[in-house]
């Protein structure tokens, strides 16, 4: 590949949104010239992720488009043919999957839950651990038949992995039967990317090391009508050491509160009753928003006064968590009494080699002014075990941790060391099996405290809303309560999608029973 090739090609990766008809075109000119070194340039130059880099990435450069449409050309490429997409990862991936599906059906596709009957198939990607990624490549390898038998099939992956090189040169070198790469950053490209992959013969591989702007008036396939996910901002600024998501989601940005508004009270309108506002780190939402000081409270004080009956927020970093968002949660109404706040350790020096940027007292502190001002509220939490070089005090720190504050449910995790993070690169004397016995003693924990909590609603009266049948048994709905906690009772069809009144009959490890005490009630 020549210099002027090599350039164009940067500005390909580099692109954004203003720039896709010119980067179109050079991908155009260059795939003609010569669609061989087309594949080598993402094997030889895509860049490693850059933590340095990465950390001093500025705020001021982020740009807001409105302006999101699809072109005449593309709008019936997908009429009678059908989409699959297959989700991993967190709420953020699960709501990328609504704004892919969205544009997948103004493109005219429509959606089916079975892989045989598809046209294309993108796998949303999560590279959190190690586990998450080989999921992915289980799955590529069981489609490989399919895509074998019916050439015609795209299929394409996407998402969090899709950012990483290692992940694209391995599908490169081994998955070839993939058609489609595209990150995070570009998902607004879908319509012009699914037509390079429909006509083109190359793979096509588009991602962005661009950390991404913030795109307005994406269309949205949602699912279901009852809850609804709304962004309020993307990307991380943290980099706690063992993460990958800020080298996959990029810099920390922030949509401005008039759009977030402007999208609840539509769904609110639409009959929705609870929408979760999402965020990597939502507790630094505003920080970016160079002409106001606004935070997260500012926004959620005026998100109260929407006419939606739940409201709630995830996930938060402790770092962030600031009084005027206690002061404005401890109003209540319907913003719902349940916080979910990462610990991760419960041993100050941890999470000083994480770069939490909190100890173990300040984490303290925090949960006892929530508790102050919230009462009733419950706490959840995200623990890693096993980081390098833990040692038995500093995980027992974490035991002791999770009593003081009386956690009522957790995700915990052994460590998983991800390429290109400054933990990864950490030598560590803790076998596997020593991590294996701390996540088990852990998770007996968990258990317990799951138990007693979900114990002190026997015989209570508790507001649920439905969101449908139980998983195991149709006969039986399922919903939450305020808390977050999940209740399974009897109830006519009729309930789905109210709040119900249900008295508790009977508590488990992690769910309730109960039985519906009156239809339907119309909560504000
Ligand atoms: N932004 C959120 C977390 C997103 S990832 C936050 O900071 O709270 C969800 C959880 O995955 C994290 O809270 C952490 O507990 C876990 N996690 C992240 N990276 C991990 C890794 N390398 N190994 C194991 N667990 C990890
Ligand atoms: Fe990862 Fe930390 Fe950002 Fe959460 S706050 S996404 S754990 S870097
Ligand atoms: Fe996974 Fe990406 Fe979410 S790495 S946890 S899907 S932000």
């Amino acid at each position: 590949m020549n210099e002027q090739q090599r350039k164009e090609m940067s500005q390909i990766r580099q692109g954004n949104p203003a720039d896709v008809k010119s980067d179109q075109d050079n991908l155009e000119r260059l795939k003609k010239k010569n669609s061989d070194d087309f594949v080598k340039y993402f094997q030889t130059t895509y860049e490693t992720p850059n933590l340095n880099k990465a950390r001093k990435r500025g705020k001021q450069d982020v740009k807001y488009h409105e302006d999101f449409t699809i072109p005449e050309e593309l709008q019936n490429i997908g009429k009678g043919k059908k989409y699959l997409i297959r989700t991993y990862g967190c709420q953020m991936n699960e709501h990328d999957t609504e704004v892919m599906a969205g544009i997948l059906t103004d493109l005219g596709f429509e959606s089916t839950s079975d892989a045989n009957d598809a046209d294309i198939i993108l796998l949303n990607t999560c590279a959190i651990r190690e586990n998450a990624e080989n999921k992915v490549f289980g799955e590529l390898g069981h489609l490989k038949p399919l895509k074998q038998n019916r050439p015609d099939l795209i299929l394409g992956v996407c998402g969090c992995m899709s950012q990483e090189e290692s992940v694209v040169n391995k599908i490169l070198e081994k998955h070839q039967h993939v058609d489609l790469i595209f990150g995070t950053h570009n998902i607004h490209r879908l319509p012009q990317l699914i037509q390079e992959a429909i006509f083109g013969k190359e793979m096509v591989v588009e991602v962005w090391s661009k950390e991404g702007d913030v795109i307005e008036n994406l269309p949205k396939a949602r699912n279901g009508k009852t809850k609804a996910w709304v962004n309020i901002m993307y990307g991380c600024d943290k980099f706690c050491t063992y993460c990958i998501v800020p080298m996959t989601r990029g810099k920390e940005r922030s949509r401005r509160p008039e759009d977030i508004i402007q999208e609840i009270r539509h769904l609110a309108a639409q009959g929705y009753k609870e929408v979760t506002l999402l965020g990597q780190n939502v507790n630094a939402y505003g920080k970016d928003l160079q002409d106001l000081e606004y935070g997260l409270g500012d926004l959620m004080d005026e998100i109260r006064k929407i006419d939606i009956p739940r409201v709630r927020f995830t996930t938060s970093h402790p770092r962030d968590f600031d009084d005027r968002l206690i002061e404005v949660l401890a109003k209540g109404g319907n913003l719902m009494p349940y916080i979910h706040l990462p610990v991760q350790s419960g041993s100050s020096e941890v999470l000083k080699r994480m770069n939490r940027k909190y100890t173990r007292e300040s984490y303290l502190e925090l949960v006892r002014k929530i508790k102050e001002a919230i009462p009733h509220a419950a706490l959840t939490t995200d623990i890693i075990v096993g980081f390098p070089n833990e040692t038995e005090e500093q995980f027992e720190e974490t035991m002791t941790l999770y009593e003081e504050v009386g956690f009522e449910g957790a995700y915990t995790f052994i460590y998983s060391p991800r390429e290109g993070t400054p933990a990864a690169k950490k030598e560590d004397n803790v076998p596997m099996d020593v991590k294996k016995k701390r996540l088990y003693r852990l998770n007996e924990r968990v258990n317990k405290y799951s138990r007693e909590a979900l114990k002190k609603y026997q015989d209570k009266i508790v507001d649920v809303l439905v969101e449908g049948e139980s998983k195991n048994n149709p006969d039986v709905l399922a919903g939450y309560t305020p808390e977050s906690k999940l209740v399974n009772f009897e109830g006519p069809k009729s309930a789905i999608g109210q709040i119900v009144k249900v008295k508790i009959t009977n508590t488990k490890s992690w769910t309730l029973d109960g039985e519906m005490i009156e239809e339907a009630v119309e909560v504000k």
